[in-house]
């Protein structure tokens, strides 16, 4: 049978603060109280945090539960020293809705209407370019079926950590604080997933998180101007989107449809990157040759009255840096075009982010009630 508030509650009552002589229930010393199955976690507010007051208290809170609840039950819980009237008396309505994100200054989807352009490219060496000028960023793959930031970021296999209070700490590679549902699930499992689970599985990537204080978190969007691409931008407050294309026709009709998705939900439209624009051969440094037509996406931001955020071009070390971990943008901007290429696009974001904002175009600072 599931655990019960009320059962570990009842136990915790026959925990004593022995220098006090009340139990901590009714010195209302018990706060955060999550169950999950067998996993209970709660934080215990002492007057004293050193480990001779707070040791056989503890004790006594793992014998009740285990005698009284679960013998099986594993207990997490979190000290924190009380100070003047923590904590607050225990709520009998509903919690206020929490303020997350709050510190999360701006959000921003990288998107595409084809697959396979680049948007994970980009999206990766934008979170990394701005970290690298000094920005506190996040990046957060939105691609459940076909997540790409843990080969990216050399981070296959690896698992978030989650704090006492049930919430996902983000890993960190390259100064950049990452989510991905592929550290979630084995990424060689065929996920399927319906339109309402994809959001909720989004917003909790997003509210569930210990994000902390941020200036850009970065959204890769799966491919696509569908129902799933829809919702997600919906769910989140963005402060604008970066669409990525590749200069041929079947691409730009598509990129068009994303800019037109964004217009219909009140998204500003931060620019277009030109992704795979030319290709130069090493040995012929001066040569550029447009492989997919030329300025096709530059075209487009003009007849669209968007930016253009930069043109960045096919190269061996963009692809190697994918598929090994080592996004192109950690490497010195001097030591090869794309690299800077990438530092350039996201000083323009910056700007466009900026200017938005100055106009009030942005929801600043974004604030997601969820109750
Ligand atoms: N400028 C570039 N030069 C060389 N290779 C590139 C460049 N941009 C992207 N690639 C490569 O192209 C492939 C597809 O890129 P990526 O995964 O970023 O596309 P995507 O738009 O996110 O795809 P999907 O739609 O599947 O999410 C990757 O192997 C990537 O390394
Ligand atoms: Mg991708």
């Amino acid at each position: 049978m599931a655990i019960s508030k009320s059962q570990v509650i009842n136990a915790l009552q026959g925990v004593i603060d022995p220098h006090i002589g009340i139990d901590i229930v009714t010195q209302n010393l018990v706060d955060d109280l999550v169950i999950q199955d067998k996993f209970i976690s709660f934080t215990l507010y002492l007057p004293d945090t050193q480990d001779t007051y707070t040791k056989p208290i503890l004790a006594k809170c793992e014998t009740v539960i285990r005698e009284k609840v679960d013998k099986d039950a594993v207990l997490d819980i979190d000290v924190q020293k009380k100070t003047g009237d923590t904590p607050k008396p225990a709520p009998q309505a509903p919690a206020e809705p929490e303020d997350l994100l709050a510190g999360v200054k701006h959000i921003i989807a990288v998107a595409s209407g084809k697959g396979g352009v680049g948007k994970s490219t980009v999206a990766a060496n934008l979170a990394v370019s701005l970290a690298n000028a000094g920005h506190r960023v996040g990046l957060v793959d939105t691609d459940i079926y076909g997540p790409s930031i843990p080969t990216m970021f050399q981070l296959r296999g690896e698992r978030p950590n989650i704090n006492t209070r049930r919430k996902l700490i983000p890993l960190e590679k390259y100064g950049v604080k990452l989510l991905s549902m592929g550290f979630l699930v084995d990424q060689d499992d065929a996920v399927v997933w319906r339109g309402p689970m994809v959001s909720s599985a989004v917003k909790q990537f997003l509210t569930e998180v210990v994000w902390g204080d941020l200036d850009y978190l970065i959204m890769d969007l799966p491919p696509g101007t569908g129902d799933i691409q829809l919702t997600i931008v919906q769910t989140v407050p963005l402060a604008g989107a970066v669409i990525v294309s590749t200069p041929q026709d079947v691409a730009l009709d598509d990129a068009r449809k994303g800019v037109a998705m964004f217009r219909k939900v009140n998204v500003p439209v931060l620019g277009i990157v030109e992704n795979m624009a030319y290709f130069t051969p090493p040995e012929l440094p001066g040569n550029k040759y447009y492989i997919f037509g030329r300025d096709g996406a530059r075209n487009l931001a003009a007849a669209q009255n968007v930016p253009f955020l930069g043109e960045v071009p096919i190269e061996q070390i963009v692809r190697e840096g994918g598929d090994e971990g080592v996004p192109v943008a950690t490497r010195n901007p001097g030591e090869t075009p794309s690299a800077q290429v990438f530092s350039a696009i996201a000083r323009r974001v910056v700007e466009e982010v900026d200017k938005k904002s100055a106009k009030g175009e942005t929801s600043e600072p974004i604030k997601i009630k969820i109750r």
